[in-house]
């Protein structure tokens, strides 16, 4: 996160974890967007592959419009039981920052969760909620704690936010769609409370929410949140450098990183969180090379990822890194010439771009979603 060092002035502009504050860059539209959701109580849903900047830009949105929020993150659950416990202890959260004393906290909590038969503890962050009743089923005590939720929020006269971040685990871990409704029912009497979601796994999350059959079917409004654009980055790096060497970067290192990087989110932090921490501001080839010690140093961890995948998808992945624009893989040229059937480049292709390590750009092209794999796999 953000760090100051000692004379209080000095920002880490290249986190590696959550992007908050001086440390975020940009994003206007989807912030309004975002922001226009809230106050229209109109669901959101943020969609893009892993580390785009999902998570950092949900909160910098509940920050700006300063309404209090829960952050569940569900990417660690692994059972029904365990996406309650996560809800339950949002709600917990969330209760404590509507409450402004300890004691007017343990009063709610008390009213909130009588029937529900939940041990709760008063901790710093809120309250926290142990789930003791075995017998009831989760998707019950999700409901009505939703429920009781939006009518307390109301009765304060505030609004608030449940942000479900990586929603798309709910459906790896579990085989009905139950919470899904019970979730929706909360979301579409919602008065008070403002639902937000979001999901990396594109493939999972797309079929909670465009399928006809499921519960979230056209309940949200559905935000791709996609790379930035080269001129977001350009006077937000120009203005650490300035902080960082008195002095611009130059015109040529800055092409160096936004090339190497293809302005993915993460790895433009990563590669820049390493440049600035050079004593000079470096050119272009400086650039390059720091960007290829961070490619050595990791490559041994991307052969191994890399080899637990399937054969025809290696091969796929091999020859995108090697071509740049493939527009028509599975045409008779490219079956010839990988020596594939063109279905099993279907076949391989489809599974790649359901797991994101494939994407197609504006263009049509096909290409490698990940500038570190590409670089490994291209030298
Ligand atoms: N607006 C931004 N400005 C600067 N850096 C950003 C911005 N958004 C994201 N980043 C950086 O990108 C990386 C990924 O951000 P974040 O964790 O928010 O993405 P995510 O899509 O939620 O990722 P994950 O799939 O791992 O949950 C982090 O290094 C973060 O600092
Ligand atoms: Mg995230």
């Amino acid at each position: 996160m953000r760090t100051i060092d000692y004379s209080g002035k000095k920002v880490n502009y290249f986190p590696l974890s959550l992007a908050s504050g001086k440390a975020f860059c940009n994003r206007r539209n989807e912030l309004k967007r975002i922001h226009y959701n809230l106050k229209n109580k109109n669901a959101t849903l943020l969609i893009s592959p892993r580390r785009y900047g999902k998570t950092s830009l949900a909160l910098q949105a509940f920050e700006s419009i300063q309404w209090p929020y829960a952050h569940i993150d569900l990417y660690k659950a692994l059972s029904e039981e365990d996406i309650a416990h996560f809800i339950l202890n949002g709600i917990g959260q969330l209760l404590g920052k509507i409450e402004s004393t300890p004691q007017k906290l343990i009063k709610v909590a008390s009213d909130f969760f009588t029937g529900l038969q939940l041990k709760f503890a008063v901790e710093k962050y809120g309250l926290s909620v142990e789930l003791s009743q075995k017998d009831k089923r989760p998707v019950d005590l999700i409901l009505a704690a939703l429920e009781r939720l939006d009518a307390h929020v109301l009765k304060r006269k505030k609004q608030a936010i449940l942000f479900l971040d990586e929603f798309q685990v709910l459906a790896e871990v579990v085989n009905n769609n139950r919470i899904e409704a019970a979730i929706r029912e909360a979301g579409q009497k919602t008065k008070a409370v403002c639902y937000v979601f979001s999901g990396s796994n594109r493939h999972l999350i797309e079929s909670m929410f465009n399928d006809k059959k499921r519960p979230f079917y056209h309940l949200c409004d559905q935000l791709i949140v996609k790379r930035m654009h080269r001129s977001h980055y350009i006077p937000y790096l120009t203005h650490a450098a300035q902080e960082r060497w008195s002095r611009t970067l130059s015109e040529s290192g800055m092409e160096v990183i936004f090339e190497v990087t293809e302005l993915h989110p993460y790895y433009l932090n990563k590669l820049c969180s390493l440049i600035w921490q050079k004593e000079q501001s470096p050119n272009a080839q400086d650039v390059y090379e720091i960007w290829h010690q961070h490619v050595n140093e990791n490559k041994s961890s991307v052969e191994r990822e890399f080899s637990l995948l399937r054969l025809n998808q290696r091969k796929l992945l091999l020859q995108l890194a090697l071509n740049q624009e493939i527009k028509m893989p599975f045409s008779k040229k490219y079956a010839l010439q990988w020596s594939m059937s063109s279905t099993s480049i279907h076949r391989a292709m489809a599974s790649l771009i359901e797991k994101d390590y494939v994407l197609i750009d504006e263009e049509g092209n096909y290409k490698i979603l990940d500038p570190l794999l590409k670089a490994v796999l291209s030298e």
